[in-house]
């Protein structure tokens, strides 16, 4: 009561409450290139649509009486102690949303105890976003190099730097086909937003013979396609680091058990929020299929689609451990930088907390299928 209360008398009156606001605020603001870059899907945008239907296909069934007087959102993930089970998801480029790009996402998810993930493809170095982090909870994502020295490297300076896991990203050995960005002749990378950690690193410019931004465009692009990765690549990952190694982008329960199997330690079940292969199947409907096969084995992680504290609530009694977001940061960034993304986690995490009451739910351990149907 008192927090909604504060929340109701203090200066966010100005701020947008939902995602969906934000992306209205972001859409005056963002040109269509960076906006329907941000914002978009692949393809025809059927996945795009399907992670937000998924959601709507299950409604929680709420206990009472169950006093949630001392309820916790509060996880344990990889060793370190997180205040609750929310991310925020590895995204390349944030220049393109607000000048400061990851700099003041970095800010705003170390004020909220909320780990970040940062991309490989990143507007700052890593070591400039983890200088602002002191020592705030963070993964590295990597992008896996066809000069897999470069992988070996980012990995090396990712450890170095203080993050604290390893996120390979598997479902993008090549672009999704955006139609978007083809009518508004639009690409990040070509204008040189993604560039940090490559500029930056050592191996990769000894394969250049001169470090100009378009030798270095031209090398990031031979690296990013690379459709010959494969699950024993994970053995060269592994002998490069000791830090936990999780994939992204795992959407069948056969890769959920390849993954356990060739012994990686946690995974992301993701579509890359709709934005990879169109027609693939929503993450929450993928979701219970690969719990069902990891078995508590490894932790499980989801993305795509997440925009409420009940859409948390869902995923997590479905089999998630935790979720992450992309987007909704994104459009709090563009919007209101800092303070924006600030606000993003602390509606989202507030939304968490009263849905975990009203659901009757102590605790995340506490979320389980029982609590929902099929509608
Ligand atoms: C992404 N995503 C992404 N993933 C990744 O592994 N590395 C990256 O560099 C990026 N870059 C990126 C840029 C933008 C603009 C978006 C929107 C997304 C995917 C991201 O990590 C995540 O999977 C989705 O954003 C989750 O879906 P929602 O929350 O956006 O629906």
């Amino acid at each position: 009561e008192s927090l909604l209360f504060t929340r109701v008398n203090k200066d966010t009156q100005s701020l947008p409450v939902s995602v969906e606001d934000w992306e209205r605020q972001a859409r005056e603001i963002l040109p269509d290139g960076p906006f329907d870059y941000i914002a978009g899907g692949s393809g025809a945008e059927e996945t795009l649509a399907s992670n937000r239907t998924a959601f709507s296909k299950w409604a929680i069934v709420p206990r009472m009486m169950r006093d949630v007087t001392n309820r916790t959102m509060g996880i344990t993930l990889f060793n370190q102690s997180l205040r609750t089970p929310i991310m925020l998801a590895p995204v390349g480029m944030q220049a393109i949303a607000h000048p400061e790009g990851e700099l003041a996402t970095a800010r705003a998810a170390k004020e909220a105890g909320v780990p970040l993930v940062v991309s490989t493809v990143s507007a700052h170095p890593m070591e400039r976003i983890a200088e602002v982090m002191g020592d705030a909870p963070r993964w590295f994502q990597l992008y896996w190099s066809n000069d897999r020295e470069v992988s070996a490297s980012m990995v090396k300076r990712a450890e170095a730097a203080g993050y604290s896991a390893i996120v390979l990203t598997v479902d993008t050995i090549m672009l999704g086909w955006k139609r978007r960005d083809f009518r508004n002749g639009y690409s990040p990378l070509r204008e040189g937003k993604g560039m940090a950690n490559y500029i930056t690193d050592p191996v990769l410019c000894s394969r250049l013979t001169e470090v100009t931004a378009e030798n270095v465009v031209e090398e990031i692009l031979k690296n990013i396609y690379h459709p010959a990765l494969n699950w024993n690549d994970i053995a060269f990952l592994r002998e490069q680091t000791s830090l936990p190694i999780l994939v992204k982008g795992i959407l069948h329960p056969d890769d959920a058990r390849l993954a356990v199997e060739y012994g990686v330690d946690g995974i992301i079940v993701s579509n890359h929020g709709g934005r990879q292969m169109d027609g693939a199947i929503s993450t929450l409907e993928a979701l219970p299929a690969i719990a069902k096969v990891v078995a508590g084995k490894i932790p499980v992680l989801l993305d795509s689609g997440v925009r409420t504290g009940a859409d948390v609530v869902k995923a997590i009694a479905l089999g998630a451990n935790a979720v992450m977001i992309g987007r909704p940061f994104l459009f709090g960034l563009a919007v209101a930088g800092e303070k924006g993304v600030a606000s993003v986690l602390d509606t989202l995490i507030h939304e968490l907390d009263v849905a975990m009451a009203l659901s009757g739910s102590n605790s995340v351990a506490d979320l389980n299928e029982s609590i929902l149907v099929r509608v």
